[in-house]
């Protein structure tokens, strides 16, 4: 669906984008993660037709970017990382503006747009002043606003940034219901576990380079990482300890005061097995559980700049 090869970015003397690759097959959701200036506005602005490259490819559907600017337009939605001035315009009014710009107009652009509204959740704001919505409105509509020349590939910039927890959770569902739809979306985002349970692919940038792509679990072995087992206990943890010094499955036993952390080797089976052992030992747990948030940590390593090796 979409190819970059060999991008480069130049802004002045500095390079932005440094040889980016990256490619995202039909169906996927990929998440595009990197720290702050690493290229992540830049690279989707390229996609979008907004910012011409120096040099590399960009390859949608087989076609050409610079060669087939305009069809390459009509397959894109993109949704910006901010937005500007709403001029005193009504939600409604300012979907059917860009519903008119792909030529959508009258009671069909009238329709189109509701039903992206209420697609976003802002079917009861249609006649709400834009300036006056909450951030987290304004986002869904811009959400709404590149859907509506029914983009096969959206491209979406820090939907959740600055959106309260319940707003973030919403935005996900969203995003989710859109792939269900059949969309291809590559979605940039800081909030690292909240992209590796929404996302089938992440690529990880930094300083305009692409470190890691792939699944989320490709790139956790490729790593040498497992997200780690954090074990509650309400008795006989030391008993518990004992046993998983024993198995060669577990390294790195971090004991806390009534939790034990372990990064484990095995698969799932052997995984219950080293739990009914424990269970059969008299160990009482209370939680077995993988941490979630490994994607975090893995970041964390892979950006935190040569000196730092990851260890096993
Ligand atoms: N118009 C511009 N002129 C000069 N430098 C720019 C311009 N736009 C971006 N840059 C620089 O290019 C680099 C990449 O910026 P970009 O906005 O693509 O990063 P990003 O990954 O989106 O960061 P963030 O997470 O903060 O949104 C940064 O160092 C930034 O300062
Ligand atoms: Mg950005």
């Amino acid at each position: 669906m979409l190819l970059i090869k060999n991008l480069i970015k130049r802004y002045g003397k500095f390079t932005a984008l440094d040889n980016l690759n990256l490619e995202i097959q039909k169906g996927e959701i990929f998440g595009f993660v990197g720290p702050n200036g690493a290229g992540k506005t830049t690279t989707m602005r390229i996609i979008s037709g907004l910012l011409k490259a120096d040099s590399g490819v960009v390859n949608v559907d087989g076609m050409d970017a610079v060669t087939n600017p305009r069809e390459l337009k009509s397959k894109i939605g993109y949704m910006p990382d901010f937005f500007g001035v709403y001029d005193n315009l009504k939600a409604l009014e300012y979907m059917e503006f860009y519903a008119s710009i792909y030529g959508i107009t009258g009671n069909k652009a009238k329709q189109l747009c509701l039903e992206l509204m209420d697609m976003v959740r802002l079917s009861d704001k249609a006649d709400s002043y834009v300036d006056e919505m909450s951030r987290g409105m304004k986002q869904r509509l811009c959400l709404a606003r590149s859907l509506v020349h029914d983009p096969e590939l959206l491209v979406l910039d820090e939907p959740a940034a600055g959106l309260d927890p319940r707003a973030r959770v919403e935005m996900k569902e969203i995003v989710k219901e859109l792939h269900n739809q059949g969309k291809t979306i590559l979605i940039s985002s800081h909030i690292l576990p909240e992209l590796a349970q929404m996302c089938t692919n992440i690529g990880i940038i930094e300083k305009g380079k692409m470190v890691v792509s792939g699944t989320v679990e490709e790139i956790l072995s490729a790593r040498g990482t497992a997200s780690p087992i954090i074990m509650k206990f309400t008795a006989g943890q030391d008993r518990a300890v004992e046993i998983l010094k024993q198995n060669s499955l577990v390294r790195n036993i971090i004991i806390r005061d009534n939790s034990i952390s372990i990064l484990f080797k095995g698969n799932e089976t052997e995984e219950a097995e080293i739990l009914a052992s424990m269970i059969q030992n008299g160990a009482m747990l209370s939680s077995f559980a993988r941490e979630e948030s490994n994607l975090e940590s893995l970041f964390l390593q892979i950006t935190a700049g040569d000196e730092q090796e990851v260890s096993e």
